[in-house]
């Protein structure tokens, strides 16, 4: 899969999410299905999207026993994701069974990224409540590095982390990046933002993108603007 835009479709609910995505006629943006919409729909939704042809990402961030990620990775990847995710500090061995529960037995499975440390973690709630004390820049590419040895296809992280991912885990190693805005857009609550055509240069191979989308006034000629700034030249 080549580099994209991915829609975070963080609606309460189907009705909400298919009006908004018939709006792009005869286009069929890769979404982002959070808890917000599985917990109200459940995996109906992920059925629908799929039977009207998009690509899915699954952001459910499991975290759990090995287990009881892998049965739960099993149902998932028989609802033919595109991207699951899980949280990296269910220790490589989470990880390991992740894997083992997704992979189908043709040998193939939905991409699995991890979730390094939250971005709404910061250096104080790392040490006072998680009781890590290392620089949290280091605890994130830690947990990238477990992903990578895991047999993980890549991280979910900021835009800024994206080229040191890269630099410590591979260039294949995929980096799947929220917090981005417009330049002469509304930031809301991401603190550290990047514009499409930055998150191209620093190396996101996904770029997620709510609000800037969801809430435009025109969210196909939003969400054409986005592709265009992210992908120019490819
Ligand atoms: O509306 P906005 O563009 O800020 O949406 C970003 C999406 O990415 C939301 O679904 C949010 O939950 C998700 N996300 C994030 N930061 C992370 C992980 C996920 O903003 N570290």
């Amino acid at each position: 899969m080549g580099k994209d835009v991915i829609i975070a479709c963080d609606f309460d609910s189907a009705e909400k999410t298919f009006a908004f995505l018939d709006r792009f006629t005869g286009r069929k943006p890769f979404v982002k299905i959070g808890m917000e919409l599985y917990y109200a729909e459940g995996p109906a939704i992920v059925r629908e999207l799929k039977r009207r042809g998009h690509k899915i990402f699954l952001d459910l961030k499991l975290h759990d026993i090995p287990n009881t990620v892998k049965k739960a990775m099993a149902v998932l990847s028989r609802l033919d994701v595109d991207i699951c995710n899980l949280h990296a500090a269910g220790t490589k061995r989470m990880m390991e069974a992740a894997i083992e529960g997704l992979t189908r037995p043709d040998g193939t499975r939905p991409l699995l990224i991890a979730v390094t440390q939250l971005t709404s973690t910061d250096q104080e709630a790392l040490e006072k409540d998680l009781w890590i004390e290392k620089p949290i820049d280091e605890v994130v590419m830690h947990y990238a590095r477990n992903a990578r040895e895991a047999g993980l296809d890549g991280v979910v992280c900021s835009p800024l982390e994206a080229g040191k991912v890269h630099a410590a885990c591979g260039a294949d190693f995929l980096t799947v990046t929220p917090g981005v805005r417009f330049a002469d857009g509304d930031v809301g609550d991401q603190k550290r933002v990047m514009t499409p055509a930055e998150a191209k240069k620093v190396g996101s191979d996904y770029i997620v993108v709510g609000r800037p989308i969801t809430a435009a006034e025109d969210p196909v000629a939003a969400y054409e603007r986005c592709l265009r700034e992210f992908t120019e030249g490819e």
